[in-house]
């Protein structure tokens, strides 16, 4: 007698719970593979935001509208499976993950119309956010080229190719990691087709695992583990269990939501350097221990996209499962959410004291982060009554390598900075020279006290972000080399 008790009683409170009123039934299965039980795959109706998993013996009960026509199947060795739920007790084979085949044709992302499988076809809205990202445009961005070949050998310095002939190709992993090089040179000059698409779609979504064990010395494409398909067999993994197109499979992989899906790229030793540390960064952040992975912050979920591919089968989906595809990153924004500015000035006898405190908050590494020649530049500049500049007596002054307008003015420069011997910098292939790490640290506040003398009548505190050193900008013409992120006027 207690058993139907106990099952009326679930079954209301999950109709209840599910927003089904009284409109739900059960569907009972089982889910095997070669006739043995598959346990912990989830099974749901696609777009809804409820999922059972199944047990031991591969049986689960799940509860659906009544008007609800099929439901998924996934787990992550096998292919997602879609059956239609007429009958009410279903026995579902799973159909296992094929091997890798290594000689795939990568399909490229840009929408065509004579071409069905350009995934920009479908997915419109992803296909431009990423279009315009730094992952997207990784393969052909100047700057890139430019330090990579020294602008096609114009440059004798900044030049990888020239300073590091042994090894270039190493670029290629990361910043246009499908490129074949019959040569063996991995030119990242010669990229062509879908290859000169940089981190695209096609290449982001056929892996399947992301080991750590190996990192720094092992990066890039050679970091991953790959799922590509015999061509014609069309087969993307991502985060969705649910996902359902016909004529295509996907593969439910959890790691797509984890930071170290990101970690092979971001993270790298090359040439015996450190130059790439976000990922061990990431480690030991706050950030971190709050759970936050790197998608929490650069893929956030759209604003108002419910659906990945309106008109072209997809479901209508919680926005909140979705994410954007642009990668917000060192942009103005992002930098002013994360950098606390507090600057307040003590008139004395001698002169004005300028108190200044740095933190970097709501941010998952160390400020800046990415390429080693970011960095920040704390200035502060004090004028006279009379309007010529006031002279710094106590804190330290900015270098020569801080460029010109800023060299001599008080302030302080954050970043990683690898210098020669006449303290200019050097890029991070040349291995000689000394290294210093002045950064911020997530949730560690810098401090420093300024002091100027004589009649001090306003003082500017200021702080940029740069890309790159001046220097290297403006021997190659760059624009848009810095930006500020906070000015504050004090009398
Ligand atoms: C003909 C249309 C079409 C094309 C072309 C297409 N897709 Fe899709 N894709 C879909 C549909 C439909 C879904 C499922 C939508 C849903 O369930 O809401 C989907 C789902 C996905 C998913 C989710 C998988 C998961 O389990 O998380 C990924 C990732 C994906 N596509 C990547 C790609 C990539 C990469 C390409 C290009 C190589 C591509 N798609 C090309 C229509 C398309
Ligand atoms: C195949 C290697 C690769 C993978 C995988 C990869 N990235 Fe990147 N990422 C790059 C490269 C290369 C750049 C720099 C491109 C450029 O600036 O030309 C970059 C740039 C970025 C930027 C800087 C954007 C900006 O405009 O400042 C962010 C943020 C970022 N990636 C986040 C991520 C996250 C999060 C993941 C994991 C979900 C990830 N990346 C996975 C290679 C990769
Ligand atoms: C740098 C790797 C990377 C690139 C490039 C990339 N994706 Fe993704 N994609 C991801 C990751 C990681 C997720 C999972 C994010 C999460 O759920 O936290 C994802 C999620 C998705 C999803 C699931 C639904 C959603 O909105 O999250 C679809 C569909 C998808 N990507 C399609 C595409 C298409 C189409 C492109 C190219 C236009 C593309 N992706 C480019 C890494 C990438
Ligand atoms: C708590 C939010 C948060 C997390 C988690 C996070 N980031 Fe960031 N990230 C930011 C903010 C804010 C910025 C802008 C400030 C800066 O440039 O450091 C940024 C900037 C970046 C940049 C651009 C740096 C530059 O100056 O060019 C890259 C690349 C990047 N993050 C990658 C990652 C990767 C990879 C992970 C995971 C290992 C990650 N982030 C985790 C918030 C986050
Ligand atoms: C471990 C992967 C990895 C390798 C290997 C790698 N890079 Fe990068 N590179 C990145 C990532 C990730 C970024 C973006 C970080 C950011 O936005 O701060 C980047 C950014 C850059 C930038 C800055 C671009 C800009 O627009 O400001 C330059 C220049 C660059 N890399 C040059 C090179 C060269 C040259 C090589 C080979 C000697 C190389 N990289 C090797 C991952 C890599």
């Amino acid at each position: 007698m207690k058993r139907p008790f106990g099952i009326a009683i679930f079954g209301v409170c999950c109709l209840v719970h599910a927003g089904l009123g009284e409109s739900g039934r059960f569907v009972i299965g089982r889910v095997l593979h070669d006739d043995r039980p598959i346990a912990g795959a989830r099974v749901r109706v696609p777009g809804t935001p409820h999922y059972v998993a199944t047990d031991e013996k591969g049986m689960f009960r799940s509860l659906v509208a009544k008007d609800a026509k099929a439901i998924n199947v996934a787990h992550p060795r096998f292919r997602i499976t879609t059956v239609g739920i007429a009958e009410k007790r279903l026995d579902i084979r799973l159909e296992p993950l094929p091997k890798d085949y290594d000689d795939y044709a990568w399909i490229d992302p840009s929408p065509h119309g004579q071409d069905a499988q350009r995934c920009g076809n479908c997915h419109g809205d992803l296909h431009a956010e990423w279009a315009r990202s730094a992952h997207g445009n990784s393969a052909k961005n100047p700057r890139f080229l430019s330090l990579f070949s020294g602008d096609n050998g114009k440059h004798k310095t900044w030049n990888a190719q020239a300073e590091h002939p042994l090894g270039v190709g190493v670029c290629a992993g990361c910043h246009v990691p499908t490129l074949a090089s019959l040569d063996l040179s991995y030119d990242v000059r010669k990229a062509e087709g879908v290859d000169a698409k940089g981190v695209h779609c096609d290449f982001c979504h056929k892996i399947v695992e992301a080991p750590t064990d190996k990192l720094g010395t092992r990066f890039g494409r050679d970091g991953y583990e790959f799922i590509r398909p015999k061509t014609g067999d069309l087969l993307s993994f991502g985060p969705l269990d649910d996902a359902v197109r016909s004529g295509e499979s996907f593969g439910y992989a959890p790691v797509y939501r984890e930071t170290r899906y990101c970690a092979s790229c971001h993270e790298g030793v090359v040439f015996g350097v450190h130059a790439y540390g976000t990922y061990s960064e990431w480690l030991a952040s706050p950030a971190k221990r709050e759970g936050k992975q790197c998608q929490t912050c650069h893929m956030p979920a759209p604003k108002d996209r419910t659906n990945i591919a309106p008109g072209k089968g997809g479901v209508e989906r919680d926005a909140s499962t979705l994410t954007r595809h642009d990668f917000p990153g060192a942009a103005p924004e992002m930098l002013r959410g994360c950098v606390k500015l507090e600057a307040a000035s003590n008139r004395t006898k001698e002169g004005v004291d300028v108190n200044v405190e740095l933190r970097a908050e709501n941010v998952g590494h160390r400020v800046p982060t990415g390429f080693v020649d970011r960095h920040l530049v704390l200035a502060i500049d004090a004028a006279n009554s009379d309007g010529s500049p006031a002279r710094v007596v106590a804190g330290d002054v900015l270098p020569s390598r801080a460029g010109k307008g800023f060299a001599g003015n008080a302030g302080y420069l954050f970043g990683k900075q690898h210098l020669s011997d006449a303290k200019a910098p050097l890029p991070f292939w040349v291995l000689e020279g000394e290294y210093h790490d002045t950064r911020l640290t997530p949730g560690v506040t810098w401090k420093q006290s300024f002091r100027f003398d004589g009649e001090v009548s306003e003082i500017r505190v200021r702080v940029l972000y740069r890309r790159l050193w001046p220097a290297v900008a403006e021997s190659r013409g760059f624009e848009g080399n810095e930006f500020v992120i906070h000015t504050r006027t004090l009398r």
